[in-house]
């Protein structure tokens, strides 16, 4: 779909205008100043600009206006002007409507990357087109002339972080059969590297040589070989400490020996979504040559189960050292992190990192699925740095405790920590994050945990259903507002 700025209003067919509830038509077009046509609708209907309200008059000359409702102006935000693009989208969708200028008040770059983000599509293992559905083939959203330049402007940069998102939901929805680790970090390889990011990938005998039991033991079982990808962005002087994100990236999650059930095991092929939002937010960092230097690296496996897999009570030696009791070989991601967070750690020494995981079935059963992912850190600036950054790109976050006491139940009698909680003990997600923190040693650190999160089976305003994208509006935000060199 095309999406533009534009500040004429061209010989539209289909107007788009918004509306406050009980506030009159703003707009820049020539219609709206006709203010009778909304007491002529208030007098048949009791559409009165609620929030994602829609109503369409055709007008005599044959041409049409849609009002979208724009909700209490006192609270109009960033936030919604997103969802109205997106609601817009859909409802010309609705409508079977090719084309359509929109006219509405407020920022809008804001609106046209609301629609853009709700555009996303993967349709590339259709054989045959739907007839029945119409696309949009274009939007054109009006900005008045002062702002012309800045929202043309505003827009291509948004839009960066947009393709950013775009290459996550990919990923994330493109089946495990193609997508694993060998092809993932193939694909991450050819889509990076046009943008200036430097890429390594470690195969299977890298890892042996640097000793990652930890995530070499969960990809043992599956015939296809795992891969550590590093993705470097160089945007600010050598001498600044890079910022690191850290993704789980199981490509498929059957559980191991521990097999998961079959009702639902095809949800796990998202078992990635971390790692794709590392993908996602560097692709982004370099799309809009942020002044930063962060590295990205994703562990990527396949958990399966054969005849060499290994089992419950297996232990193995991470990279860090620290001997590991494998009781259940579902608890996987925290296994393949471990080697992948000790590694970032050891080799960048960064200013802070952030891990980002499907790691928990727990974290769902805590806050819901889709509103909220669980945060745990052991740095509480960085923690309310992604707080506040989360409200503010609308990915929210939540706060777990963590604590010794917590730590001390995943001491294992043989080995020195096991991978998961004696049962009973509760709090899957905080001991997950507990195991994890065994291999940060003092590094700045925040873990989110986004299996809730990843994966919308209705999708939202701004994101058809399935792959979100989550993680990467947020830490593209966080880097803006609190990380990137001013100069
Ligand atoms: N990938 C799953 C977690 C998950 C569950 C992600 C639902 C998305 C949706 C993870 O590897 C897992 O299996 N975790 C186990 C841990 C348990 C064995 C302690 C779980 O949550 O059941
Ligand atoms: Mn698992
Ligand atoms: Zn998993």
């Amino acid at each position: 779909m095309k999406i533009t700025i534009s500040k004429v209003l061209p010989d539209f067919e289909t107007l788009v205008v918004g509306l406050f509830e009980d506030g009159e038509f703003i707009s820049n077009g020539r219609v709206l100043q006709d203010k009778q046509i909304i007491n002529r609708i208030k007098k048949f209907s009791h559409f009165n600009g609620g929030f994602g309200e829609f109503f369409s008059v055709a007008l005599s000359d044959g041409k049409n206006v849609i009002i979208v409702g724009l909700g209490k102006r006192d609270e109009w935000n960033e936030n919604k002007e997103l969802s109205v693009g997106g609601k817009i989208y859909c409802e010309l969708g609705r409508l079977k409507i090719k084309q359509a200028t929109v006219s509405i008040e407020g920022s809008a770059e804001n609106i046209a990357y609301g629609a853009f983000l709700r555009s996303f599509k993967f349709d590339k293992y259709k054989t045959k087109k739907d007839e029945e559905i119409t696309e949009v083939e274009e939007i054109m959203v009006l900005a008045k002339d002062e702002q012309l330049n800045n929202a043309e402007k505003s827009f291509e940069h948004l839009r960066q972080e947009g393709e950013g998102i775009f290459l996550a939901r990919t990923f994330i929805t493109e089946p495990p059969n193609v997508l694993y680790p060998e092809s993932y970090a193939d694909c991450i390889k050819s889509e990076l590297t046009k943008f200036g990011l430097e890429i390594e990938v470690l195969d299977k005998k890298q890892m042996e040589k640097k000793k990652m039991g930890a995530l070499l033991g969960v990809a043992q079982g599956s015939s296809k070989e795992p891969k550590l990808v590093v993705i470097r962005w160089n945007g600010a002087s050598k001498e600044q400490k890079p910022i690191a994100f850290v993704g789980k990236g199981i490509t498929f999650d059957t559980g191991g020996v521990s097999l998961k059930p079959s009702r639902g095991m095809e949800s796990m092929k998202y078992d990635m979504a971390g790692s794709a939002a590392v993908v996602g937010v560097m692709r982004t960092l370099a799309g809009r040559k942020a002044k930063i230097n962060a590295v990205g690296v994703v562990a990527l496996a396949e958990n399966a189960v054969d005849g060499s897999a290994q089992r419950p009570s297996d232990v193995v030696t991470s990279m860090s050292g620290q001997t590991i009791e494998v009781l259940n070989t579902d608890a996987e991601g925290r296994l393949v992190l471990a080697d992948a967070l000790w590694y970032t750690q050891d080799r960048f020494a960064p200013k802070f990192m952030v891990d980002l995981a499907t790691l928990t079935g727990a974290i769902v059963v805590a806050l819901g699925n889709n509103e909220y992912a669980g945060l745990f850190s052991n740095n509480d600036e960085l923690a309310n740095r992604l707080v506040e950054a989360g409200n503010e790109a609308n990915e929210k976050l939540w706060r777990f405790p963590m604590n010794e006491t917590y730590d001390k139940i995943i001491d294992s009698p043989i080995a020195d920590v096991q991978n998961i909680a004696p049962t009973g003990s509760g709090g899957d997600s905080i001991m997950a994050a507990q195991f994890l923190q065994r291999f940060v040693n003092d590094t700045c650190w925040a873990h989110l945990d986004i299996a809730g999160t990843a994966w919308h089976e209705k999708g939202t305003d701004i994101s058809p259903r399935g792959a979100v994208g989550f993680g990467v509006r947020l830490l593209n935000k966080l880097v803006e507002k609190y990380y990137e060199t001013s100069d």
